[in-house]
């Protein structure tokens, strides 16, 4: 336990939270890490969907974060960032395996697959830590069942930053069930801004330019077969939503599904 979370004990669990435990951390730079909880029996959600996490205290601090597990895992999984100075990821960065993490109990979010209507191909675009509830969808056998390529962009300004996203398509493909449903299916697109890598550039730049489809070798955005899904920053999540409706995409909802859906990526 750190000095952070042993007096976890002393605050009792609010009624509308659960209480979980700490199982694994993995720190990529000092920017991201992931971490791992225990997941309880009556927690369902829906792959892409956000909670509210905080750290046990008399007033807890409260950031969302995509559920970055798919629907089915027994365990829950969340990418984050480290703000040194954050009110919430300065300390969540510090727990180990055994701290505890609050979790308010009610899941949300327009990032799942009943917000979109049937379509062909799935993008999944992102930059930074907005890959989170695509690392959720990418490992659920309903995107493949849904879809017939799914494509995943992650977008960040360093090589370092997209080592999770590099991390999770080999798990997905090397999986015993997943691997045979994503393959031939699912295509990771990483890009970086600020150094030199294979693909390089702002996805957005890569849409308007093309080259995004010519690298994949897939026909433009298309409204009638095409279904985008976006998380990053809040920029690029409004520069990506006027590319979609400038070529005739209407954005999803849970009570409305559409040809889109939006999410900004929480930070904390
Ligand atoms: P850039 O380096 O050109 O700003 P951040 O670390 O600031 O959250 O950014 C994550 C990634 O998102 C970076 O690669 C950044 O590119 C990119 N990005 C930021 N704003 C936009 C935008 N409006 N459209 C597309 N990509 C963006």
């Amino acid at each position: 336990m750190t000095a952070e979370a042993a007096p976890a004990a002393l605050f009792s669990v609010p009624d509308n939270c659960f209480a979980l435990t700490v199982t694994a951390i993995q720190h990529y730079t000092d920017r991201l890490f992931r971490f791992e909880t225990d997941r309880p029996d009556s927690f369902r959600f829906r792959s892409g969907e956000f909670v509210m996490i905080g750290l046990p205290g008399a007033k807890p601090v409260w950031r969302a974060y995509s559920v970055a597990s798919p629907a089915w895992d027994e365990r829950l999984e969340f990418f984050s960032i480290k703000v040194p100075d954050g009110p919430l990821t300065s300390e969540l960065q510090k727990i180990q395996p055994g701290d505890t993490v609050w979790m308010r109990r009610k899941p949300t979010g327009t990032l799942v697959l009943d917000a979109l209507l049937p379509g062909k191909r799935l993008y999944m675009i992102s930059t930074g830590t907005g890959i989170a509830p695509f690392a959720s969808l990418m490992r659920d056998p309903e995107t493949y069942e849904k879809f017939e390529q799914v494509i995943l962009t992650h977008s960040c300004r360093l090589k370092a930053e997209l080592a999770y996203g590099f991390e999770l398509t080999e798990q997905v493909l090397g999986h015993e069930f997943l691997g045979e449903l994503a393959e031939g299916k699912l295509v990771h697109y990483a890009t970086t801004t600020r150094e030199p890598s294979a693909h390089m550039g702002r996805v957005t730049d890569l849409i308007e330019n093309g080259r995004l489809f010519t690298d994949l070798g897939v026909p433009p955005l298309d409204p009638a077969v095409d279904r985008i899904m976006v998380c990053g920053s809040m920029a690029m999540n409004m520069d990506v939503k006027a590319i979609a409706q400038a070529r005739g995409f209407t954005e999803g909802s849970n009570a409305d599904p559409g040809q889109f859906v939006i999410e900004r990526a929480f930070v904390g």
